[in-house]
């Protein structure tokens, strides 16, 4: 009688035998998540108090420039590369053209410096746009409604340009408008900034996902209507190509994927298609519904933590900016 549910042979081929023991699934990994790999996102604020929380992102606290200062020291010694700064600034600070972007005093400026103070082997990136600064909230000039693209340009390059001169190494345009990248490159090396670089958000979509930011900045109550008019929609992909391709050869360094978690078809298709430094962004958003999923015990948090931020190593990622930065370097560091 034959044994109908008995397998014809053995199976030669076993994926298995590579995963049998701790030991092997080290020697075979294809990827590697170090601290090296983080980029810590810092919220800093001009109000009194050194520490905030914000309540959309619990674990996430708007800090003063001297409380910058002290997270950069910690991040240099969990080992993380570089911190990345958004403002949150006085409200009353804000207006149509965004005057306190380029106010060379202003917070912005002051952070960067009192972190070269603390911790000059830190990199310090900082966010280029006008939005923490506009009272309506969006990332250039307003005109009757419409974002100008060509006179927020000119907003944006001076920006950059304090930005460099207070000790940004560096800037990352995250405004999408047309032509920002060849605007600011021009107004580096023209006041001798070469070597500060610019880390182009170049496949930035219009996103749900970033409303817990535009409240840890402030910016959420001020923005009237969206921002799909400058920021790309989220159906398209091969247009992030194109925008790539430009902001390249516009002198772009490296480039960004945002938001990161949703979108790591496209880190994988940039970092594939042009050999760039290609970089994401696991965004407020995405931090957030992990935290709350945390917070309910339904994720575990360690792995949830570590699993996410692999996932953009797998997908071709030289480097993930996250609110977990820290926490996740004082895990991989075990
Ligand atoms: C815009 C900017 C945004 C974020 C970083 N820079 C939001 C926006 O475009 O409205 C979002 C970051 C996050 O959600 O964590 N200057």
């Amino acid at each position: 009688m034959t044994q109908p549910f008995a397998p014809a042979a053995f199976p030669y081929a076993r994926p298995r035998r590579l995963r049998s023991q701790p030991w092997v699934r080290r020697l075979v990994a294809e990827t590697t998540l170090t601290p090296a790999d983080l980029v810590w996102p810092l919220i800093v604020h001009d109000g009194k108090e050194d520490r905030v929380p914000v309540a959309s992102m619990p674990g996430v606290f708007r800090l003063s420039p001297k409380a910058a200062a002290e997270a950069a020291k910690e991040a240099r010694d969990l080992g993380i590369p570089a911190v990345a700064l958004f403002p949150n600034v006085d409200g009353a600070l804000k207006d149509a053209v965004g005057t306190a972007a380029t106010d060379p005093d202003g917070l912005v400026p002051d952070c960067i410096r009192a972190i070269k103070d603390a911790a000059p082997e830190i990199g310090v990136m900082t966010d280029v746009a006008l939005d923490c600064y506009t009272d309506h909230g969006h990332d250039g000039v307003v005109e009757n409604g419409r974002v100008l693209n060509d006179a927020s340009l000119e907003r944006l390059a001076e920006q950059a340009f304090i930005h460099a001169h207070a000790g940004a190494d560096i800037v990352a345009p995250s405004d999408m408008m047309d032509g920002r990248v060849q605007a600011i490159r021009d107004a580096l090396e023209a006041n001798r900034f070469e070597d500060v670089m610019i880390l182009s958000y170049a496949a930035k979509y219009a996103s749900a996902f970033y409303g817990p930011y535009r409240d840890a900045v402030g910016s959420a109550k001020m923005l009237t209507g969206d921002k799909k008019t400058y920021q790309m929609d989220y159906a398209n992909s091969d247009e992030a190509l194109r925008e790539v391709a430009m902001d390249i050869s516009e002198g772009a360094d490296a480039v960004m994927v945002k938001p990161g978690m949703l979108y790591l078809d496209l880190v994988q298709r940039i970092s594939e298609t042009f050999k760039v430094p290609t970089f994401a962004y696991q965004v407020s958003g995405e931090y957030a519904m992990m935290k709350a999923s945390i917070a309910n015990g339904w994720l575990d948090e360690d792995r949830a933590i570590l699993e996410s931020l692999h996932a953009f190593k797998r997908a071709g990622a030289a480097g993930v900016l996250s609110y977990f930065a820290p926490q996740a370097a004082r895990l991989l560091g075990r």
